[in-house]
């Protein structure tokens, strides 16, 4: 049967370059040096280059020991650890690395490129491998991965956003053959792939799969929904085999159970090749993969030689429908707005480095918002993360990295669509973003390959590439067509002027959709703009990206490339297009505009980089949610506040309910009817309680701020629990206990019975680098990432370092 090991822990890593280890050889698995065993582990001993012939050639002269001795002499045969240090899965360099002032490097996060040499050793029992194939996979390196092992070179793999593998069958030693190593050198220097914070590193997962010679083809394997009518879904099943033994094999059967009814197919298969067998299946009352109610069912597929089962696999699916028109998105033929957010995928204090824990944190506090719909831009998602969209009912937009039809990125796409091709959440497939050669003939007959490439392998996603239109309206309708929907980014801030609304009046039929919309900039916690922190005020900046210099507010532009209420009333204007994918749900690392150095991170987020909220995050819920709720603004202490001359101040309500009143030290300041994107009035400042009321049908609710005093103390909330990782949020407190907003004081952190792995604070110019003992709090807070030793609870001390009040 399958089975997988996990390698994960207990990695030896080199910083820098080391060394080259050759990639050919003379003599077979005699590459050496690192990629075999050294002379403190256990195994037979191998020297590269030169070296490494002369000692061959000892030992085939029986001289084994004058070769060690030999060896003793080298470099290689120190302590590893003096030179290397142990790190764990997934790792991420990067996050770890002092940030530079370096132009160059402002887009990527202000850190430097550079090479990393990991190296592992593992033994494997001989029952491990009997009579099956054997592959290391590698989940997600950043970027350029060379691989070695055992004295071999495996190949290289080239995009930092693709999982890879490779067949490892003959080459892996088992019993007393002794220990593998495996050596990869990672590189980031050879060019980025993206504009934003990549990452460098093994960055996901890296396990080893045992299979069965003749095995159930996953990727061949495929259940697609034909058809829904009112009581019945038809399905399409197509079963892969494979027979990766060197014998043809007879007296086979394949038998799929799907949804309660089983299938089988008897067969023969010749060796080293792969077939399938499809078949439809009618299934009554299904239950439907959607949003609100996410039922994923499994398939159990057995192969069987000779009537014993020799393979086992299980694959996971949706029944569910989707369409797309001129009237926007259907999902199993309801019309579902696309409340949607655009994400890269870092988190604050770990870099890329994250599991499926923070991953599942991160589509939690989305829902809490109301977001339906996820783009991962600019590059593939990743297995955990469609895993969970899958589970929680977010619908994906998948997108492809880059419009090139090289071989092998041909090839990448394909594999990638039909890995994911069974996640019911993968709706659509994105082929690329604002291409420079978008709407060229060039783009026309790359587009041509690639969405051929894509509908050959599914039939389950609808695609749509990300255009930023010229702005007379001029499109190339030859390119246009390869695409079932014209996805458009910022229509609602007419970036490339009228550009939308020429191309619908010339285009009429075509089926749009706002593919990214807002970069919408703001600072958690913060109420004024103050450029020389990198910070933008959540009323709305005057920083724009669109337009030079200092705006007002209305003018186009402004704060980003616009206002959140004029993304919303775009899209209530024209529903055509579909709904929106707004840039971005949290705060990512890199691209911090509109400012340059000391900023760290950018500011588009709705949430700061660990998904501390922003106030518009309620703008977005009060829009997005039905259940009442309501928030108000500023933070109530007068620092950090905009006063007029006779010392008024604005107050900002986002609610979703009608009437909504407002109190300062419980004196009303009147109760109105909640206004269309929000409510607001302008106060005397009055140091206390600035408390909003929203009044729902049969229900009240409320929220509030307190003006504080200095910080006197700091508390500790458990703000997420996932199986290997715990999320505490730290807040500054006074000594009555209130929030102290404006808190930016150091803050020493230790655990028991985990390990912290990350501290942020969401301070997008936060220059304080990697540190998991102390960071100050950002507008008076901190995250803390914790992943829990097995079966212990974690227990977090901090103390204040400076009670200074900041
Ligand atoms: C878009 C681009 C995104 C991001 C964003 C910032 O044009 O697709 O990757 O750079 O601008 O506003």
């Amino acid at each position: 049967m399958r089975t997988k090991q996990l390698l994960n822990e207990g990695w030896q890593f080199h910083l820098g370059a080391i060394e080259e280890p050759m990639k050919t050889v003379r003599k077979a698995a005699a590459i050496g040096g690192l990629t075999a065993p050294l002379t403190n582990e256990e195994g037979e001993v191998v020297l590269t280059g030169a070296g490494g012939e002369h000692f061959l050639r000892l030992i085939a002269q029986g001289e084994r020991d004058k070769g060690l001795e030999i060896l003793a002499g080298t470099k290689l045969t120190g302590s590893i650890a003096e030179k290397w240090t142990m790190v764990d899965l997934p790792h991420d360099w990067k996050n770890e690395l002092l940030y530079v002032n370096e132009p160059a490097l402002l887009m990527s996060g202000s850190k430097p490129d550079g090479i990393g040499y990991y190296r592992k050793t593992f033994t494997l029992d001989e029952e491990q491998v009997a009579d099956k194939q054997v592959f290391i996979h590698f989940m997600g390196v950043m970027r350029m991965a060379s691989v070695w092992l055992n004295g071999v070179f495996l190949g290289d793999h080239y995009s930092g956003y693709s999982d890879f593998s490779f067949d490892i069958t003959e080459l892996v030693r088992y019993g007393e053959e002794g220990t593998n190593v495996l050596l990869v050198k990672v590189d980031t220097t050879t060019g980025a792939e993206g504009w934003w914070y990549e990452g460098a590193g093994i960055y996901k997962e890296v396990f080893l799969e045992f299979l069965p010679e003749i095995r159930i083809d996953r990727l061949e394997t495929f259940i697609e929904t034909t058809a829904i009518t009112e009581h019945q879904a038809q399905l399409k099943i197509t079963l892969g085999v494979t027979n990766q033994s060197f014998i043809d094999q007879r007296n086979l059967r394949v038998r799929a159970s799907v949804v309660g009814q089983t299938e089988g197919f008897d067969f023969t298969l010749e060796a080293l090749t792969t077939t399938d067998f499809t078949y439809s299946q009618t299934v009554s009352e299904p239950k439907l993969w959607s949003v609100q109610s996410p039922h994923l069912y499994t398939a159990e597929i057995q192969l069987l030689l000779e009537n014993q089962v020799v393979d086992i696999y299980r694959q996971t699916f949706g029944i569910r429908t989707i369409d797309y028109t001129t009237t926007g998105f259907y999902l199993n033929g309801q019309r579902t707005e696309l409340r949607g957010v655009c994400e890269h995928q870092d988190f604050g204090g770990v870099g890329v480095a994250l599991n499926k824990d923070i991953l599942r944190y991160k589509l939690l506090k989305m829902k809490e918002m109301g977001v339906n719909a996820y783009r991962s831009a600019h590059h593939f998602a990743s297995k955990e993360l469609l895993e969970l969209c899958d589970e929680l009912g977010m619908i994906v937009m998948n997108e492809n990295r880059i419009l090139e039809s090289s071989e092998w990125r041909v090839a990448e796409l394909e594999k990638m669509v039909k890995q994911t091709r069974n996640h019911p959440s993968v709706c659509f497939w994105s082929l690329c973003n604002e291409e420079v050669i978008g709407n060229t003939p060039l783009a026309d007959r790359i587009a041509r390959r690639l969405t051929a490439v894509l509908r050959k392998a599914t039939t389950q996603s609808l695609i749509v590439s990300a255009e930023l239109l010229n702005p007379e309206g001029v499109v190339n309708e030859s390119y246009m067509s390869n695409f079932d929907i014209k996805g458009v980014n910022y229509p609602e801030a007419g970036v490339n002027g009228t550009g939308l609304i020429a191309v619908k009046e010339k285009h009429p039929k075509y089926a749009y959709l706002s593919t990214e919309s807002a970069s919408y900039f703001s600072t958690r916690g913060k109420y004024k703009d103050a450029g020389e922190n990198c910070q933008t005020s959540n009323f709305g900046s005057l920083y724009s990206m669109v337009l030079p210099g200092e705006r007002k507010r209305g003018e186009p532009g402004v704060g980003g490339t616009a206002y959140p209420e004029e993304v919303m009333q775009f899209l209530e204007k024209y529903p055509f297009m579909g709904g929106v994918f707004l840039w971005t749900f949290m705060d990512y690392y890199g691209e911090p505009a509109p400012f340059s150095w000391p900023g760290i991170s950018s500011q588009f987020g709705i949430t700061d980089t660990v998904g501390f909220e922003k106030d518009y995050f309620y703008y977005y819920q009060s829009k997005w949610s039905a259940t009442p709720m309501i928030h108000v603004m500023p933070h109530w202490n007068i620092e950090g506040l905009i006063l007029t001359e006779d010392g008024r101040t604005e107050v900002r309500v986002f609610s979703n309910c009608p009437e909504v009143e407002l109190f300062i030290n419980e004196k009303s300041y009147g109760k109105k009817q909640a206004g269309k994107e929000y409510t607001t009035w302008q106060v005397p400042f009055e140091a206390g309680c600035l408390k909003a009321v929203g009044y729902a049908a049969n229900q009240r609710v409320e929220d509030f701020r307190i003006t504080s005093g200095r910080i006197a103390d700091v508390t500790i909330n458990e703000r997420y629990s996932g199986e290997k990782y715990r999320l505490f949020e730290i807040n500054g407190v006074d000594r009555a206990g209130n929030f102290v907003p404006t808190a930016e004081s150091e803050v020493v952190v230790s655990v028991s019975g985990g390990t912290i792995i990350g501290l942020a604070n969401g301070n997008p110019a936060d220059l304080s680098g990697y540190n998991i003992q102390e960071k100050c709090l950002f507008s008076g807070k901190l995250m803390v990432i914790v992943q829990e030793d097995e079966g212990i609870e974690p227990e977090l001390s901090t103390w204040l370092k400076v009670s200074d009040n900041k």
